[in-house]
């Protein structure tokens, strides 16, 4: 049985993009539990990427919760076409919205679950007064913009801090707030993460990455191996 305290999410920045549809149902039948799909603006962040129509193509490919990081700025204006374009998790940064209590509720008026994202050298006090409206937290522990970085070690300090505040609120409220990590996450170093609070693991490289056609099963032994690591967190 796979441990369901934790959950992965394949990143498609990572996947043969000639071939989305057909990755995306690949990497769920071999164990994925969440979609991340990286939006870059190639302003915000210094890379494009893909928008709201790559969305809704893979849409009809899965029942995956799609999970939408966007690296853009401004935010607002996009967050709609999002929703519509059916995704189901969708965070954004901070430095990125005049207007974060507003962004936040866009998302949840739309009826999907809201996240503020954190890069390396972003203070967590941007939680300050919005805890009631987030429903994930995303740490980012590479810079924006590229995968295949290398994990930031303090990340996992900021993780354990996070998942500090996050429990606290879960004490007084009831409510859970789910913490994901975003870069440079592998087999090697996925269980000192889980230690440090993180329940949700993007991975594109590590996932992606592993050879493909000359290993069909390439994504069902990657997804084992990470998740034989969280079973030892
Ligand atoms: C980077 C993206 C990540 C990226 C992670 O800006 O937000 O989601 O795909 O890639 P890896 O797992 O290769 O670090
Ligand atoms: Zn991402």
């Amino acid at each position: 049985m796979s441990d369901r305290r934790f959950l992965l999410a394949p990143s498609l920045l990572s996947a043969d993009f000639a071939r989305l549809g057909e990755e995306v149902r690949h990497v769920v039948a071999s164990g994925a539990d969440w979609i991340h799909f990286d939006v870059m603006d190639n302003h915000y962040v210094p890379n494009l990427t893909v928008g709201p129509l790559v969305c809704a193509a893979i849409r009809p490919h899965t029942a995956a919760p799609i999970d939408v990081h966007l690296m853009v700025k401004p935010v607002d204006r996009i967050i709609p076409d999002f929703v519509k374009a059916g995704a189901n998790f969708i965070s954004f940064h901070p430095e990125a919205s005049e207007h974060i209590d507003r962004s936040l509720a866009l998302i949840r008026d739309g009826g999907g679950r809201a996240g503020l994202v954190f890069n390396p050298a972003t203070p967590l006090h941007y939680l300050d007064h919005v805890m009631e409206r987030l429903d994930f937290v995303l740490l980012m522990s590479v810079n924006p913009g590229f995968g295949g970085q290398s994990f930031i070690p303090a990340t996992l300090e900021k993780l354990a801090a996070t998942r500090a505040r996050l429990d606290a609120h879960e004490e007084k409220t009831g409510r859970h707030i789910l913490l994901e990590v975003d870069g440079g996450v592998k087999v090697d170093n996925i269980a000192a993460i889980a230690r440090a609070g993180a329940e949700v693991f993007v991975a594109g490289s590590a996932i992606f990455g592993a050879a493909r056609a000359e290993d069909p099963h390439a994504y069902t032994h990657v997804i084992a191996r990470l998740r034989a690591e969280l079973a030892r967190a």
